[in-house]
């Protein structure tokens, strides 16, 4: 029972970072030095996905860029004897690691995102990750979810608490806990209000799902915003199999807002060996 597929929905079309995303995907949005996507593409290859499968849509050519071959870039490095840039360019895609695009046509929502990916991934269970959340963790929150998946074989939901006015954000779930991280899902609602919602356990973008999904997606009608909905299709299949949702350790940037982009930006480059000192030094000057 091993996940070495991922699907990465990323046909969005980003308005909320306009102008910034006119003419490049949100995806392609530094945080420090590295675009939001390949974070998570770097959080699959860690929990032991190889095959990358990326649900693309018009103007997202520089991500399939990215994750090829620049040989001007590599032929000039080496030249330039800059070894160290040469390794970070060739890191971007282990040669062991395979990337797939598969069109996303209509933006007719995250179910109908995955659903495009169907027949690559056949009737394996897969990965989602959604690159908007910016998950940090040790280990890495989805390599986390994979040992879980191991031990419960079965469908795995990352959750965390939100505060109680921001269910309409999130897929909520509700359920019995098994043990400190994990709940067995009982029921799963995508962006109830607050006087609806079952409990406080948010959905964060990270998803290990068995193929039975695929069936349950394309069985449900349009849900909340008139969009195929992944939320119902898990909850097609709660009915069917049992669905675990789990409390990961670490921390989620919600980068598909400014105010978590600029978060993430601030707490990476802290983090960071090269910029980080210089970087608290610079904020502690500001005095604010
Ligand atoms: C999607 C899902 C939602 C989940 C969220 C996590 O919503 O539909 O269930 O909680 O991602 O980021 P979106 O943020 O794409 O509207």
């Amino acid at each position: 029972m091993k996940v070495s597929k991922a699907i990465f929905p990323v046909a969005g079309l980003g308005t909320r970072f306009l102008p910034a995303t006119k003419a490049q995907p949100k995806e392609m949005l530094p945080i420090v030095d590295k675009p939001l996507i390949q974070y998570a593409v770097e959080e699959a290859y860690a929990a032991g996905v190889r095959e990358m499968i990326f649900v693309t849509g018009r103007h997202k050519r520089p991500i399939e860029d990215h994750f090829d071959m620049t040989l001007e870039l590599e032929v000039a490095l080496e030249q330039a004897g800059k070894q160290e840039l040469l390794e970070v360019v060739h890191g971007v895609k282990p040669d062991d690691m395979e990337c797939i695009y598969v069109r996303q046509p209509q933006a007719l929502g995250l179910g109908h995102a995955v659903l495009c990916a169907q027949r690559l991934v056949g009737n394996d269970p897969f990965a989602v990750l959604l690159a908007d959340d910016l998950m940090v963790g040790s280990p890495p929150v989805l390599a986390q979810m994979a040992e879980q998946f191991k031990e419960w074989r079965a469908s795995i939901i990352a959750v965390q608490e939100v505060p109680a006015e921001h269910t309409r954000r999130y897929g909520i779930v509700a359920g019995k806990p098994v043990d400190d991280r994990m709940v067995d899902v009982q029921r799963i609602v995508e962006k109830p209000a607050p006087e609806a919602a079952p409990s406080n356990l948010g959905v964060a973008g990270r998803y290990i799902l068995t193929p039975g999904v695929f069936h349950e997606i394309a069985n449900q009608p349009r849900g909340v915003g008139g969009e195929i909905q992944l939320t119902d299709g898990i909850a097609g299949l709660l009915r069917r199999e049992k669905v675990f949702a789990y409390r990961y350790e670490g921390e989620r940037y919600d980068c598909g807002s400014k105010e978590g982009f600029l978060q993430a930006n601030v707490e990476l480059a802290l983090a960071h060996p090269q910029l980080g000192a210089g970087f608290r030094d610079y904020l502690k000057s500001l005095k604010l």
